[in-house]
C-alpha cells in the first residue's frame, strides 16, 4: 500500500540568512523542494501527499507537485504544528493504522533506494521508525561558556534523519501529547518515544542533508552531482 506522505514546509529557515526561505532557493536549476517532491514521487508514485505551507508563502509553484493526490495545509508555529495540521486534515480520510511518512523538505539529495527500504522495513513494524546514520565524529557537550564540560560516548548515537514513518493513529496521539505538555519535539520520533515506544532506526545513507546552513546547498549541489553519476 501507498503511505500517506507529509512535507513540513512552513519553515523560514532564518539560519541559512538567505532572500528566501530554503526549500525555494536554486540548487542544479530547480528549487529545492521541487526535487524533494520529485524524490518523494519516484519512490511513492502513488502516495497521498499533504504539504505544510506558510499561509503568507510568496514561492510555492503547485507545478512542482507530481502527486494526483495532494492537499495544501497551513503550517504551524512549529515543525510538530505543521505536522500536527497536516494529520488534522485527514483525519476523515486516514485510518489508524495508515502509515504516514513525514519528510523534511529541506532533504533534496534522500535517495529513492532509502524511501523505499524505510517503507519494507516499517511495513510490518508496530511502533514505526526513521532513517538515521551512526555519528561519525567525536561528540562533545559544552558547559554553556564555549569550553567543554565533557566528551558524549560516540558508541550507540545516531543523526535522526527523515522520512520518520509512524501509523496515523500513534503519530497523532503522540503529538498532540507532546504539545500539550508544552515540550518542543523537533521530530515525530521524539513525540512518539515520549509515549514510551521506541522507534525502529533504519540506517540510511549519511548525504541525506539536511540544508540548514549557506554552505549545505553547495554540498547538496555536490550530493546530487554525485549521484547521477
Ligand atoms: O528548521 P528546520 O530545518 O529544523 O525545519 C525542519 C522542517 O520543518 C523544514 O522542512 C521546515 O520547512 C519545516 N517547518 C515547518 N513549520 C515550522 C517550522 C519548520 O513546516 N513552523
Amino acid at each position: 500500500a501507498s503511505p500517506w506522505l507529509v512535507v513540513p514546509a512552513a519553515g523560514q529557515g532564518r539560519r541559512m540568512g538567505a532572500d528566501r526561505p530554503k526549500q525555494y532557493l536554486t540548487l542544479d536549476a530547480r528549487p529545492v523542494m521541487a526535487h524533494t517532491l520529485t524524490r518523494l514521487h519516484a519512490a511513492f508514485p502513488g502516495a497521498r501527499l499533504c504539504l505544510c505551507l506558510d499561509p503568507d508563502d510568496a514561492w510555492f509553484d503547485p507545478d512542482w507537485v507530481l502527486f494526483a493526490d495532494w492537499r495544501r495545509v497551513a503550517g504551524g508555529a512549529e515543525r510538530a504544528d505543521s505536522v500536527a495540521n497536516a494529520l488534522g486534515a485527514i483525519a476523515h480520510e486516514a485510518r489508524d493504522d495508515d502509515l504516514v511518512l513525514v519528510h523534511d523538505v529541506a532533504r533534496p539529495c534522500v535517495a529513492v533506494e532509502d524511501l523505499r527500504r524505510l517503507m519494507r522495513v516499517l511495513a510490518d513494524d508496530a511502533v514505526g521508525g526513521l532513517l538515521a546514520a551512526t555519528v561519525a565524529d567525536t561528540m562533545k557537550r559544552d558547559d554553556g561558556g564555549g569550553r567543554v564540560a565533557r566528551t558524549e560516548p560516540r558508541a550507540g548515537l545516531w543523526h535522526a534523519l527523515t522520512p520518520q514513518g509512524f501509523r496515523y493513529g500513534l503519530l497523532n496521539q503522540a503529538l498532540r501529547q507532546a504539545m500539550a505538555s508544552g515540550v518542543t519535539v523537533t521530530d515525530e520520533a521524539s513525540a512518539v518515544e515520549a509515549l514510551g515506544h521506541a522507534p525502529r532506526l533504519v540506517p540510511g545513507r549519511r548525504d541525506n542533508l539536511k540544508i540548514t546552513h549557506p554552505e549545505d546547498l553547495a554540498l547538496a549541489g555536490m550530493i546530487l552531482a554525485a549521484q547521477a553519476s
